[in-house]
Parts: structure tokens; C-alpha cells; sequence
């Protein structure tokens, strides 16, 4: 392939611009033009697109979000509006694409292949929720964020022998969830993975914690349960422990992404375009037990993601 293009797609994640680099520049190495495609799938849509150099990607490597911006296109899902996109990448001369983003995203870049573009699907969501890869570039970052925000909230928490409740993103899984709150010492995680009942998973244990001496506690919910104002509520009449309730939001997309983040995305970036260099469309890119590998986009989307319950109940043992 001589011509490629790059877009964002979906919720923006921390690395998301460390990707678009990594593409830019390998695709410049192999001889190849890329076009930076704006505003997600939108910009596939309305030909909204611009010429892509190796100097247009530089001081982006260490800056959240995304450059070329993002979108949630939801006329893509219309079969005819694909092949509208499809027929504007020809008239542009691409001849492959490569999309950063989730799963919502990685449905787009299969029905683009399916038409007739060789798409590759770069991970990139901090909610680590993409079933073929270990791991999306975005994690790490968001997970330091709320790692930061929480040990904040314990300061005062502490200082006042109150309860927290803290409300972390996910809108349908808790990776976030279930990694603080090893990481910043929770008494519970509550995810959209594992049942959860009030009373056993969280009045119980902070009663007895509080009959051991323990006067502050921490539970992390994850957004996809929801309900953290009524949970601090029920916590509070049922134990007579004062407690607040914190929803940390969109302050856990932004920021500098770690290392972690930088390159991954450095790596799934190069990737990505050495597949297309060799013709190779409908992949996923993708990190398996600390390898870069690719998948099949349709394989991809029909696995399975298991929340590892060792995470979880780790968690309990360790805030006894
Ligand atoms: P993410 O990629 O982070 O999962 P979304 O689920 O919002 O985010 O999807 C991002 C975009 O991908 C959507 O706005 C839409 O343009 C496209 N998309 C999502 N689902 C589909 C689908 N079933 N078919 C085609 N395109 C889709
Ligand atoms: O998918 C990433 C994510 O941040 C989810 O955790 C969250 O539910 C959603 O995006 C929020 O989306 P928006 O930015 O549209 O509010």
C-alpha cells in the first residue's frame, strides 16, 4: 500500500496521540502517504481529512486525547452510509486505514473491510474492556489518575472517620474499578462482573471492620453499577459511619500518558502499519501474554473478556 489513513473513533484515551505518531511515522519509513482522518468516522464521511508528515506529529507524543479529535458517528451503523465511506476513501486513493479505538469502533473498521478497505483496529479505551487484547492503550494512564484521586479522598477520609464511596468509570466493565482498589487499599470493589449484595459485600464487612478498630473505609464502584449516592446513603443509616459519595468522570480520560501508554501504542502503532504494508486488512492488533500479535476483527469481537475474581477477592483478604 502507498496510501493509508489514520483516525480516533469512540471515547478518547490517554496514548491515543503516541498511536497516531507511531502510524504517521512508520508509514513515512515504508514509504507511504498518510492522511489523518478527522473527527472519527464523521471524517470518512464528509472527506474531512488532512495530509499527514512526519513533522505534523511532533511535541504530540506525551499530550492526552487526540489530535485529529474524536467522534461518536452513529450514522456508521447504516450499511449505506459504509459504502459511502468506503467510496470516499478511493476517491482520497486510500487504500488501507488504520482506527484507534474500542470495540464500537473496531464494528466500523469490520464493516469498512468487509466493503472493501483494509482496516486494522488499534485498542485504545481506559476501559480495558476489549476482549482479544490483555490490555488498551489508555489503561495505565486513567488508572494512575484515579490512583492519585483516591489517595486524596483517603486524606480526608482518614482525617474524619468517614466512608467513601468512589464512583470510577466503566461503562460496562470494572478493570478500572477492580485495579485501584487493590492499589489504593479498598474495603470493596463493586463491578458489573460479579453479583454484589449490599449487605454482604459491604455493611457486613464494615461492621466488622469497624468492631476491629477500623473507623474509615474506601469503596470503589464502578460507573457501569452505578448508584453511588444511594449506596454512601445506605452505608451511612446502616452503619452510622458517615459517608460521601465522589464521582471522579471525565477527569479520568485526560492527562500525560504514562509510559505504559507511550509505548504500547508506540509498538500497536508500527504494527498496525507493518500489516498493511504487507496487504493485511481486517486484523486487530493486539497484546497477549505480553506479545504483539493480530487477530481477525469478527474472531476478535465474538471472544469473551473474564474479570480475573482473584483481583477481587485479593482485595477483600487485604483490608481486613
Ligand atoms: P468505542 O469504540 O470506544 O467502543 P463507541 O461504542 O461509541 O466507542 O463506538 C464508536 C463509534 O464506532 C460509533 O460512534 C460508530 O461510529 C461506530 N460504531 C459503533 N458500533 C457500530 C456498529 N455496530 N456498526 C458500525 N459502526 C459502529
Ligand atoms: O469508554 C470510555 C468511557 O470513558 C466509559 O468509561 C464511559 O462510560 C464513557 O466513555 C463516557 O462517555 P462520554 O465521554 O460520551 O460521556
Amino acid at each position: 500500500m502507498k496510501k493509508i489513513g489514520v483516525l480516533t473513533s469512540g471515547g478518547d484515551a490517554p496514548g491515543m496521540n503516541a498511536a497516531i505518531r507511531a502510524v504517521v511515522r512508520t508509514g513515512k519509513y515504508n514509504n507511504m502517504e498518510v492522511l489523518g482522518i478527522r473527527r472519527g468516522y464523521n471524517g470518512l464521511l464528509h472527506s474531512d481529512v488532512v495530509e499527514m508528515g512526519p513533522r505534523s506529529v511532533s511535541d504530540i507524543l506525551h499530550r492526552g486525547g487526540t489530535i485529529l479529535q474524536t467522534a461518536r458517528c452513529l450514522e456508521f451503523k447504516e450499511e449505506a452510509n459504509v459504502i459511502k465511506a468506503v467510496e470516499n476513501a478511493r476517491n482520497l486513493g486510500l487504500e488501507g486505514l488504520v482506527v484507534i479505538g474500542g470495540d464500537g469502533s473496531f464494528r466500523g473498521a469490520r464493516d469498512l473491510s468487509l466493503h472493501g478497505l483494509p482496516t486494522v483496529g488499534i485498542p485504545a479505551t481506559i476501559d480495558n474492556d476489549i476482549s482479544c487484547t490483555d490490555y488498551c492503550i489508555g489503561f495505565d494512564t486513567a488508572l494512575n489518575t484515579v490512583k492519585d484521586a483516591i489517595d486524596k479522598i483517603r486524606d480526608t477520609s482518614q482525617s474524619h472517620d468517614r466512608c467513601s464511596v468512589i464512583e470510577v468509570m466503566g461503562r460496562d466493565a470494572g478493570y478500572i474499578a477492580a485495579y485501584v482498589a487493590l492499589a489504593c487499599g479498598a474495603e470493596a470493589a463493586i463491578v458489573p462482573e460479579a453479583p454484589f449484595d449490599l449487605e454482604r459485600d459491604i455493611i457486613g464487612p464494615i461492621a466488622e471492620g469497624k468492631k476491629r478498630g477500623k473507623e474509615s473505609n474506601l469503596i470503589v464502584v464502578a460507573e457501569g453499577v452505578g448508584g453511588s449516592a444511594e449506596i454512601a446513603k445506605q452505608i451511612e443509616a446502616r452503619t452510622g459511619i458517615e459517608t460521601r459519595a465522589t464521582i471522579l468522570g471525565h477527569v479520568q480520560r485526560g492527562g500525560n500518558p504514562t509510559v505504559q501508554d507511550r509505548v504500547t501504542a508506540s509498538r500497536m502503532g508500527a504494527y498496525a502499519v507493518e500489516l498493511l504494508c504487507r496487504g493485511i486488512g481486517n486484523r486487530i492488533v493486539a497484546k497477549q501474554r505480553d506479545a504483539f500479535v493480530d487477530v481477525d476483527i469478527l474472531e476478535g469481537l465474538n471472544m469473551q473478556k473474564k474479570m480475573d475474581s482473584e483481583l477481587l477477592d485479593l482485595g477483600k483478604i487485604l483490608s481486613i
